[in-house]
């Protein structure tokens, strides 16, 4: 068995001879059952009908047993070369469905016109799809030469004006191809009666088409599918279950969750009643465990870190294609569904409808059924996705009205002042851009993260720098872990998870004053490493770690909340230091020694640290 493989549509109106086509490549390269024509042939013969290549397709639908040749929308035939799936595409708008919700991927497009009706309106609009779709490999099959006998001078008419037309689209064709696919001319073997014609057969043009880079080449990206738990006794491990679109994944490598950025590694995969394998591909389903455990919800992308990330962003660009009764409208809600996610979407803006046969845009603010258009959406909270150019499985998406699959379309662009970045942090917020806000605030702003245990005296020396900062106008900030604890992540107590999920919310809320052009002292115990990572990482390089450092010893002695006499008394559970663990910072930019220096030089040495961040 041939190992490449690729995917291809024949496209064209549905008198211009696209089954025949097909029925020829089938029968030519000996991929029909055995006996299958003959049987047809005589069939024809029975009811005095001249026998056709497309009845072979109906045949062959008919009877789907033929497992082989064709199955409910795909026909395989191979030559020497490699192995083909021809996508059946029935009708335009079910082959844009069917590309656009990733029910089929075409690599490359044959498309066929009849030479004796020439460029049509269907023509050019088929062309407009492929060029929508981003498939840039197409041949096109001038059919039915016999009617117009051979023709050359027609055919290159037809080719110089379907030339023009795919130059405008951005699609430069492989190559015309005169054929007959009713005899077969030019189809597997070089017809005699074009003796003008020394190009390449259909087949041949094929064989020369390129394999689109392996899928599982590309980076990693599994759509969340489910997360789901083990149900043996006491095993707290979850399995993150999905479908991989691209990409591979093996045992230790490091994954992160989009629009999270949570991050893990992966522990094992886990397959029903089988092996498990240590590396999984592009179009495996597969679940694993993770390393640590991290919530991590259905509709989040899976990645690899050091990879290209996805996009996180609220606002994107797309081509679209509407199905739906209703015509799309701002105002109205729908849902976007991509991967697995599904959220609330609003249109933005249409930026053009567009004629897909004569390319004639109009400017208006619906786009009815059938139509083609440029838009711009919105979503509620960010979402993870590919523009088509990076990655086209997650730059798909649909677009639900009420129950109905209403359109669907393709990311062009993820819209930049909105746009998450990699830390998936909003670069900047609504129309200011971040270098817009700076420039004229003349601030970027900055956070510096204390961490410590309860009592070490975070809270103390960043009031008193914040108040330091103030007094010299520079805007100044403290987030403090029992405000926010009192507020925002009132919700949250004491756990490994909980404690997270407070950093998460800390480290974001910081990141976004920070842009805002303040100083922001984070004083937080951020008990883990991880915890202090992901801030950073959310502040990028305006960001510092700061260790206030004091042993539990000290912290008791002073325990200005009277907490550790609490803890003695009455008990407190997951308290850190004593039964809930405190990770000494790694690599701190600065230590403040609270046990040996006093509060007035640990402020002052802070201060300077930051001042000449800022300068
Ligand atoms: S963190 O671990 O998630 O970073 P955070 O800094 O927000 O903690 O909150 C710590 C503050 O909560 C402490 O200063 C203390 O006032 C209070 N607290 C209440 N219970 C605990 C506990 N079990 N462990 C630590 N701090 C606690």
């Amino acid at each position: 068995m041939l190992e490449d493989i690729m995917n291809i549509v024949v496209v064209g109106h549905v008198d211009h001879g696209k089954s025949t086509v097909i029925g020829h490549l089938l029968a030519d390269t000996n991929s029909l059952p055995k006996g299958k024509l003959e049987s047809i042939r005589e069939n024809c013969k029975r009811n005095s009908k001249p026998f056709e290549y497309a009845f072979l397709l109906d045949a062959l639908k008919n009877e789907q047993s033929q497992g082989i040749t064709i199955d409910t929308c795909r026909c395989f035939f191979q030559t020497e070369k490699r192995r083909y799936i021809i996508i059946d595409a029935p009708g335009h708008i079910e082959f844009l469905k069917n590309m656009v919700t990733g029910a089929s991927r075409a690599e490359a497009a044959l498309m066929v016109i009849d030479a004796s009706h020439g460029v049509e309106e269907n023509t050019r609009r088929h062309g407009y799809y492929l060029s929508m779709l981003g498939i840039r490999q197409v041949a096109v099959l001038v059919n039915k030469m016999d009617l117009i006998d051979y023709s050359e001078d027609k055919y290159r008419q037809i080719c110089t004006e379907y030339t023009a037309f795919l130059k405008e689209i951005g699609i430069a064709p492989k190559t015309f191809i005169p054929v007959s696919a009713r005899v077969g001319d030019n189809i597997a073997f070089h017809s005699d009666v074009m003796p003008w014609y020394d190009g390449m057969t259909v087949l041949q043009v094929l064989d020369s088409f390129e394999n689109i880079q392996p899928s599982h080449q590309l980076p990693f990206r599994m759509p969340v599918q489910g997360v789901y738990k083990f149900t043996s006794g006491g095993d707290m491990r979850r399995i993150i279950a999905g479908t991989v679109d691209s990409g591979s994944l093996r045992v230790g490598d490091e994954v992160v969750f989009y629009p999270s950025g949570k991050r893990t590694r992966v522990k094992t995969f886990e397959v029903f009643h089988a092996q498990a394998p240590v590396e999984v591909q592009a179009e495996d389903a597969i679940g694993f465990t993770m390393e640590e455990e991290i919530y991590v919800r259905r509709g989040e992308i899976a990645c690899k870190a050091g990879e290209t990330p996805p996009n996180v962003a609220v606002r994107f660009r797309a081509n679209l294609f509407w199905l739906g009764n209703q015509p799309l409208k701002a105002g109205r809600s729908y849902h976007f569904k991509c991967g697995t996610q599904k959220l609330p979407l609003q249109l933005l803006q249409v930026e053009r409808v567009i004629n897909a046969s004569n390319l004639n845009c109009e400017s208006r603010q619906w786009v009815e059924k059938n139509e083609v258009a440029v838009c711009t959406f919105r979503l509620d909270v960010p979402a993870a996705f590919d523009t088509t150019d990076q990655l086209a499985a997650t730059a798909r998406f649909v677009i639900v009205d009420e129950y109905e699959l209403a359109g669907g379309g393709i990311i062009v662009e993820a819209l930049e002042d909105e746009t998450y970045d990699v830390r998936n942090i909003r670069v900047s917020a609504g129309a200011l851009s971040d270098t817009e806000r700076r420039n004229l605030t003349g601030r970027k702003g900055f956070v510096v993260w204390l961490t410590g245990l309860s009592g070490a005296g975070k809270s103390t020396i960043a009031t008193a720098v914040e108040r330091r900062l103030l007094a010299q106008k520079i805007p100044a900030f403290t987030l403090d872990g029992d405000t926010l604890r009192a507020g925002l992540c009132s919700d949250l107590g004491f756990s490994d998870d909980d404690r997270t999920e407070n950093q998460r919310r800390a480290a974001y809320a910081a990141a976004l004053l920070q842009k805002s052009g303040q100083v922001v002292l984070v004083s937080t115990i951020s008990p883990l490493q991880k915890h202090r990572d992901f801030a950073r990482a959310c502040a990028g390089d305006a960001f510092m770690e700061v260790y206030v450092k004091a042993d539990l010893e000290t912290c008791r002695r002073r325990d200005p909340k009277k907490l550790y006499e609490k803890l003695d008394t009455t008990g407190i559970e997951n308290f850190t230091g004593v039964d809930s663990s405190y990770e000494v910072p790694k690599n701190p930019d600065l230590i403040l020694d609270t046990m040996t220096d006093s509060e007035e030089y640990c402020t002052g040495a802070l201060l300077d640290a930051v001042l000449k961040k800022l300068s």
